[in-house]
């Protein structure tokens, strides 16, 4: 059974190295996913089969402004095509919800199918297209997401 739950300092290291097969070169440093878990560990999520980590999302709220961004979610290669990358979306978005986040944003490259697919069924929709937004010449698109509280 695949459990989700939040993510503590010992799971970083592995939480690295999936991060490593997903964006490659591209990738969070570990002392950026260490600093980055100090800002938002209410928000870091992994999910689990028995005592194998095989996914994680990164998210972070905004006390100020109640706008969210999503910063990384990345499943282990073997483990995909399984819901997992849904799941930890969905759970991290409730969180947020439960927190009063009005709107998520986050980024996509356009030619990353799963991943598009995942957040336009979760409810993302195009904001903007940037063909330099990590000013490393490549696309990307910027997606965001009304939550239910903006509604209330
Ligand atoms: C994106 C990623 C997290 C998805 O994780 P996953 O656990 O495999 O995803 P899920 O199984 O939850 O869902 C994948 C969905 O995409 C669909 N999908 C897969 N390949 C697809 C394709 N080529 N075109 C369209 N849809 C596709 C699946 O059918 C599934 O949809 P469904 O639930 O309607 O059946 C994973 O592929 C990954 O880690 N990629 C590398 C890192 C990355 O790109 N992260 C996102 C950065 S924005």
């Amino acid at each position: 059974m695949i459990t989700i739950t939040k993510a503590t300092i010992q799971d970083l290291k592995v939480v690295h190295e999936i991060e490593t097969m997903c964006f490659k070169d591209g990738s969070y440093p570990l002392f950026v996913l260490r600093q980055l878990f100090d800002i938002s560990e209410d928000y870091f999520l992994i999910a689990k089969e028995g005592d194998e980590v095989l996914g994680y999302v990164l998210g972070n709220l905004s006390a100020n402004t109640n706008q969210a961004w999503i910063l990384s979610v990345g499943v282990r290669p073997a483990a995909r095509g399984k819901q997992i990358g849904k799941k930890l979306t969905e759970e991290l978005i409730g969180l947020l919800e439960n927190n009063h986040c009005k709107e998520i944003c986050l980024t996509v490259h356009p030619k990353n199918a799963s991943a598009l697919h995942i957040y336009k069924k979760l409810g993302f929709v195009v904001f903007s297209a940037s063909d330099n937004y990590y000013l490393d010449n490549d696309e990307r698109l910027l997606m965001k997401k009304k939550t239910e509280v903006s509604a209330q």
